[in-house]
C-alpha cells in the first residue's frame, strides 16, 4: 500500500462519500482528508468524529490536496468538474457508473482521470473495488478500504461494475430466506444471523478453495439430497438464470446511459 503524506479530497459527501470517509479512518489511513462543504449536516457529523479538513468550496478542495475523488451523482459529474481547475499530475477518481473514461478525462484536464467502483461496505473497510485504468495513487487509496481489482480494458471494467449491484441484491436474497425462516417459527434474530452467517461461510469457503463455485454447489447438492432438491427447484423456476439476466439488464442500462 502507498499513501503516507498523500492528501485526498472528496467532493460529494452523500451516501458513498461518507462511507469512504468512515472506512478510511477505520483502517487508520495515512492520508489526510479534505471534504467539500455541501451536505452541511453530514459533513459536520463526520468532522466531529474524524480529523478532517472541511474546505470552503470545491475549488479549495482541489487546490489543497494531491488527489480528488468525485462522489457526486453521474449526471452531476460533468458540471461539477467543468467548474473546477485541476492541476497536472493530480489524479481525479470518479465513482460514477456510466461516465466513460474519455468523457471524464476531457473535463478534468490536465489532471489524470480514473474510474473506480467501491461499494458501501467501504464504511467497514471491506469494499471490493474495481479501478480503471490501473493507477498507483487510486489503487493505493482503495487498498485501505478492501481488495482492489485494477483493469486495463474499460469494457471489462464496465461489466465488473455490475458486481457492485450484485452486492446489494444479496441483501434482498438474504432477506427472503431469513423471512421464510421467521414464517416457519425461527426467532427473528436467529433467522437473520443464521442467514448472514451461512452467507459468510459460503463466501469464506469459496475464497479459500479456488473459486470454482459451480463445482462446490454440485459436489454438495448431489442428486437425491435435500440440498439437491432445493437447487433443482431453483433451476426449474429459472431463479438462477434470473440473476444472470439481471446482470445483463444492468449492463445494458449502463451502456444506454453512458456518456
Ligand atoms: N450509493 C452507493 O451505493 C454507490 C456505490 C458505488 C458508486 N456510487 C456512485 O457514487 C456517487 C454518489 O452516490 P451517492 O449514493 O453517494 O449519492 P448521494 O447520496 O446523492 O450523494 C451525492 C452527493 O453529492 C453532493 N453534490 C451534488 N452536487 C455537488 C456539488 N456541486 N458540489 C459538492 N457536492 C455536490 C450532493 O449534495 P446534495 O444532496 O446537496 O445535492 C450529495 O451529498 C454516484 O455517482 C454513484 O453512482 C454510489
Amino acid at each position: 500500500m502507498t499513501g503516507a503524506d498523500t492528501s485526498w479530497g472528496i467532493i460529494g459527501i452523500g451516501q458513498l462519500g461518507a462511507s469512504l470517509v468512515e472506512g478510511l479512518y477505520q483502517s487508520e489511513t495515512p492520508f489526510s482528508i479534505c471534504l467539500s462543504p455541501r451536505g452541511e449536516s453530514q459533513v459536520r457529523t463526520l468532522a466531529a468524529r474524524f480529523p478532517i479538513v472541511v474546505a470552503t468550496d470545491n475549488q479549495s478542495v482541489v487546490d489543497s490536496v494531491d488527489h480528488v475523488i468525485l462522489a457526486v451523482r453521474p449526471d452531476q459529474v460533468a458540471d461539477v468538474a467543468n467548474a473546477l481547475k485541476f492541476r497536472s499530475g493530480q489524479v481525479i477518481v470518479s465513482v460514477a457508473a456510466g461516465v466513460k473514461h474519455t468523457s471524464l478525462q476531457t473535463v478534468v484536464e490536465p489532471a489524470i482521470a480514473v474510474r473506480a467502483m467501491p461499494v458501501l461496505s467501504a464504511a467497514i473497510a471491506d469494499s471490493p473495488t474495481t479501478v480503471y485504468p490501473a493507477n498507483a495513487a487510486a489503487v493505493g487509496l482503495f487498498e485501505h478500504l478492501g481488495p482492489v481489482h485494477a483493469f486495463d480494458d474499460e469494457d471489462a471494467f464496465s461489466a465488473a461494475v455490475v458486481a457492485a449491484t450484485y452486492y446489494v441484491w444479496v441483501y434482498a436474497l438474504m432477506d427472503t430466506c431469513a423471512g421464510w425462516l421467521e414464517n416457519n417459527g425461527v426467532a427473528t434474530e436467529t433467522s437473520r444471523s443464521l442467514i448472514a452467517q451461512m452467507t459468510r461461510a459460503a463466501c469464506n469457503q469459496s475464497l479459500d478453495s479456488g473459486f470454482d463455485m459451480g463445482a462446490m454447489a454440485e459436489a454438495i447438492a448431489r442428486p437425491g439430497t435435500f440440498t439437491g432438491i432445493g437447487l433443482d427447484l431453483l433451476r426449474e423456476r429459472g431463479a438462477l438464470q434470473a440473476w444472470s439476466d439481471a446482470c445483463q439488464g444492468v449492463l445494458g442500462a449502463c451502456r444506454k446511459r453512458e456518456r
